[in-house]
């Protein structure tokens, strides 16, 4: 079915974003076999990644790019074409949260998706393997192996679940080395033989026993339910950071004689000012409207108290900056030193640097922006506010003036700054609140400053 001798298959992936592009650049960099082609419908996303500069920051993806993009690696907007010459496709197209009708809020919008399996059916001229890599509710698989099947062409669609477990900003690691790789099938003779002809493609560079099979509900469910164990985790520290304020505990001593238990572990347990990213709060208010639609009401309203909780963090860390800050902070300049939503990506959904921009905002402070990376995504999600928002890619430039500077991504770069620098040019009394405890504040409140961490003590001044 390849279009030339020179490869052995044809793989192709629809959606070239944060999850399909170094999915397939890692594919092609380690199958120099198959031909890859990623499409999109998005031109400008498809040139970017024709270019220098590519349309997402992620450590190393650069390097992963160049070694296959012209050899076996092609970004293209052709998506017909494509789709008639592939064996295997990819399907990563953006899945969020429905903003209108029944579930709104919380079921997933499957409209892209859909969308896609019927252009799929429209271009194909030969039987293909669909490959769910998008997070989708439980039982999407048949649903779309319903429409694709319902073709009048004779052709058969097998449709397979992958959900992709990277995370932004270790994307390449997780890609070359994952933890495991789930491929979930109908257990049917054509679904066994789908699923074996993606565990060899993945076998390329992933050994066996990390390639996990599964049917395919199990597939797509196990994707929902690894984001919301590793949020839940995350709302139960910050529950935790709560507590110690009012006590004399800190968080950080929690979280390491917690984790050294074998049994919970210590990852995922830094208390933070909330999680963002694309996937924690979509999968989760899914995961709940898909217990609410089978009457599974407890078990919807547990999950749905993880991201309640996230939520809750984010208004009191406002709270609590402008409770220390004498009550006010109406045109007072605050600084936030980065609004990616965590480090080492320019992503900015969900970050909670939105949530806390606005509530400044809101209440009149004047806020200047610092991020190595984000600051155009910043730009685009403050658009109603940007008459009181301002960017600058300096850290140093962003304190000069400012009341109080907030931490709101852990950028290494902003432990590394001087601080006595940045404390001189400040008003006084100057407040940092360290919103991913990343800085020593000792040292801090040693050079004057007046230092609030998260569920610790804080080094105060007055
Ligand atoms: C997306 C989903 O958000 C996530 O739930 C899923 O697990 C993987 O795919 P991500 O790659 O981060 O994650 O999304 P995004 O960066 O928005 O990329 C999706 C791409 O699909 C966009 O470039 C968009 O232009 C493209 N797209 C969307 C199409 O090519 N065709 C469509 O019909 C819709
Ligand atoms: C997540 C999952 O980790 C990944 O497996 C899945 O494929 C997509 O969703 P991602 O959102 O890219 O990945 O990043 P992740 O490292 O999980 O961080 C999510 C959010 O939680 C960030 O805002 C991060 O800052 C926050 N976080 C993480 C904490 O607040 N504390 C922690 O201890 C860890």
């Amino acid at each position: 079915m390849t279009d030339t001798g020179k490869y052995t298959m044809n793989l192709i992936c629809i959606g070239a974003g944060y999850v399909g592009g170094p999915t397939m650049a890692m594919i092609a960099a380690k199958c120099p076999q198959y031909k890859v082609t990623v499409v999109d419908i998005n031109a400008e996303r498809i040139a970017a990644w024709n270019s220098e500069k590519l349309p997402i920051y992620e450590p190393g993806l650069y390097d992963v790019v160049k070694i296959a993009r012209g050899r076996n690696l092609f970004f293209s907007t052709a998506i017909a074409d494509a789709i008639n010459e592939a064996d295997v496709i990819f399907v990563s197209v953006n899945t969020p949260t429905k903003t209108f009708g029944e579930g709104a809020g919380r079921a997933a919008d499957l409209q892209y998706w859909e969308k896609t399996a019927r252009d799929i059916i429209k271009a194909s001229t030969s039987d293909k393997i669909i490959v769910e890599k998008s997070t989708l509710p439980v039982r999407t698989a048949h649903a779309m192996e319903r429409i694709l099947n319902a073709n009048d062409k004779g052709i058969h669609f097998e449709v397979l679940s992958n959900p992709e477990f990277l995370a932004e900003g270790t994307a390449i690691e997780d890609l070359k080395a994952p933890d495991r790789v789930l491929i979930g099938s109908q257990l049917t003779e054509s679904g066994l033989a789908a699923r074996n002809k993606l565990v060899e493609i993945y076998a390329n560079w992933v050994s066996r026993d990390r390639i996990l099979t599964s049917n395919v509900w199990s597939a797509e469910l196990s994707k929902l339910v690894a984001n919301a164990f590793l949020a839940q985790r995350i709302s139960s520290i910050n529950s935790i950071s709560m507590l110690c304020e009012c006590t004399e505990a800190s968080v950080s001593e929690v979280a390491k004689a917690i984790g050294m238990d074998n049994r919970i572990g210590s990852r995922f347990l830094n208390a933070s000012v909330g999680f963002g990213g694309s996937c924690f709060k979509k999968d989760i208010l899914n995961l709940v409207y898909i217990c609410e639609s089978y009457g599974l009401t407890e078990v919807a309203s547990y999950w749905e108290n993880v991201v309640l909780m996230n939520e809750y963090q984010k208004k009191r860390f406002v709270k609590n900056m402008i409770r220390v800050m004498f009550n006010t902070i109406a045109g007072k300049r605050i600084a936030l030193f980065g609004f990616a939503f965590k480090a080492d990506t320019g992503d900015t959904r969900e970050s909670p640097a939105i949530d806390i921009a606005k509530q400044l905002v809101d209440e009149h402070a004047k806020v200047v922006i610092t991020d190595p990376e984000a600051i155009d995504n910043a730009a685009k999600d403050l658009q109603g506010c940007l008459n009181f928002v301002t960017f600058d890619t300096d850290p140093y430039s962003a304190a000069k003036g400012a009341h109080a500077i907030a931490i709101m991504t852990e950028w290494k770069c902003y432990k590394d700054l001087d601080y006595e620098r940045i404390y001189k040019t400040m008003e006084k009394p100057a407040f940092i609140f360290d919103g991913r405890n990343i800085l020593d504040h000792k040292k801090l409140y040693e050079t004057g400053f007046n230092v609030y961490p998260l569920g610790k003590e804080c080094w105060k001044h007055f």
